[in-house]
């Protein structure tokens, strides 16, 4: 009976300890009276450095032996597949639902560490899939070739980068989108501009130099984004300038540039995704596989999380193009972007 009742107790002693629990347990947090009313349980946590490595060293020397081990020399494959099973393990349906428990926090999940795929980038990898056939021929993308030449495939004949500097010698066109007077008029096929709107304080001057240079016939894949990390001291991706967050978007912001550059709704087609929860997840760095399909294809247009719009020029657009507008800059020395926490950078 005695044994019956210590299993026990070190039963539940290891499962509180389990992270799920662990998480769960902070919604008692709400109280006026501290947890027990006070009563003293287990270790306070100022006591418990001390005895850990006591424990560790004392009570379970093979265990400790065995752990170091497995921390040190497991073989690099089998480590792998552990964090495999990890990351699916995540996915489960009942842990998906637990994991939303941790929205009641400050910092993103992991501080912002990338993990998976960013649900934007879910969304607009979907979109660019329904519309590979436009990228073709002479086409432009900002920054990198990677993903005109992956939707694009042997139909780009020639893939181009535009950046603010000669970065990598993917760039051929050096300049600031919003200023792109040097880049030549109806040249290219197809231009995919991605995630950088909201960087850009001349939104509409980047998004007239957008259609300029597309030949007539030429498609324009755009995207804006509706709500996203806001780099508190500017990002250097080491691309040419700090970039800063000028803005974030609406469906009728979005629509009132593209009219006001002549374009009318049979030269473009504008579409949304997201929905409340998918803004959420996506600001508490929450990946799309953790997501289901139901949850990431629900469309709420009141809570719109990115704008893709796919515009064709026609062979008699005219526009007149934007005053320029200089903005002030905070004289700060920027994040530096890192992989790992990608624009959590700091
Ligand atoms: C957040 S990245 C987005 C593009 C990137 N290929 C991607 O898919 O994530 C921003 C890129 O836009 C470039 N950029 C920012 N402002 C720009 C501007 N005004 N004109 C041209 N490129 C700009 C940056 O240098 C950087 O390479």
């Amino acid at each position: 009976m005695r044994n019956l009742y210590h299993a026990a107790r070190a039963s539940a002693w290891y499962l509180a300890r389990l992270p799920v629990i662990r998480q769960l347990r902070c919604l008692q947090f709400r109280r006026l009276q501290p947890i027990g009313n006070g009563r003293q349980r287990g270790t306070p946590i100022v006591r418990l450095r001390l005895l850990r490595r006591e424990v560790w060293s004392c009570c379970y020397p093979r265990l400790g032996r065995v752990y170091q081990r497995a921390r040190c020399g497991l073989p690099r494959k089998i480590w792998r597949s552990a964090l495999a099973f990890k990351s699916n393990w995540l996915t489960l349906p009942l842990i998906r639902h637990l994991r939303c428990v941790q929205f009641r926090r400050l910092q993103p999940i992991g501080n912002g560490r990338q993990r998976g795929t960013p649900i934007v980038r879910y969304y607009w990898d979907r979109y660019l899939e329904a519309h590979k056939a436009d990228i073709r021929g002479t086409a432009l993308e900002i920054g990198t070739t990677e993903t005109i030449r992956r939707f694009g495939g042997i139909a780009v004949t020639r893939a181009e980068a535009i950046d603010l500097s000669l970065h990598s010698p993917e760039v051929t066109v050096v300049a600031d989108l919003s200023r792109a007077d040097n880049a030549p008029s109806d040249h290219y096929d197809c231009f995919v501009n991605q995630f950088t709107m909201h960087l850009m304080y001349d939104a509409q001057a980047a998004l007239y130099h957008s259609v300029r240079i597309l030949k007539p016939g030429g498609v324009l894949l755009i995207n804006f984004s509706c709500v996203d990390y806001y780099f508190p001291r500017g990002l250097d991706m080491g691309t040419g300038e700090p970039m800063f967050v000028y803005r974030w978007f609406t469906p009728i912001q979005v629509e009132n540039m593209l009219r006001s550059l002549n374009l009318g709704p049979e030269d473009y087609t504008l579409d949304i995704y997201g929905n409340v929860f998918t803004r959420i997840a996506y600001q508490m760095n929450m990946p799309a596989e953790e997501l289901t399909e139901r949850e990431l294809g629900f469309i709420d247009p009141g809570h719109p999380l990115l704008i893709c719009v796919r515009v064709v020029k026609s062979a008699d657009w005219r526009a007149d193009k934007p005053d320029y507008r200089t903005p002030w800059k905070p004289g700060v020395t920027p994040a530096q972007w890192n992989r790992v926490r990608g624009h959590y950078a700091t």
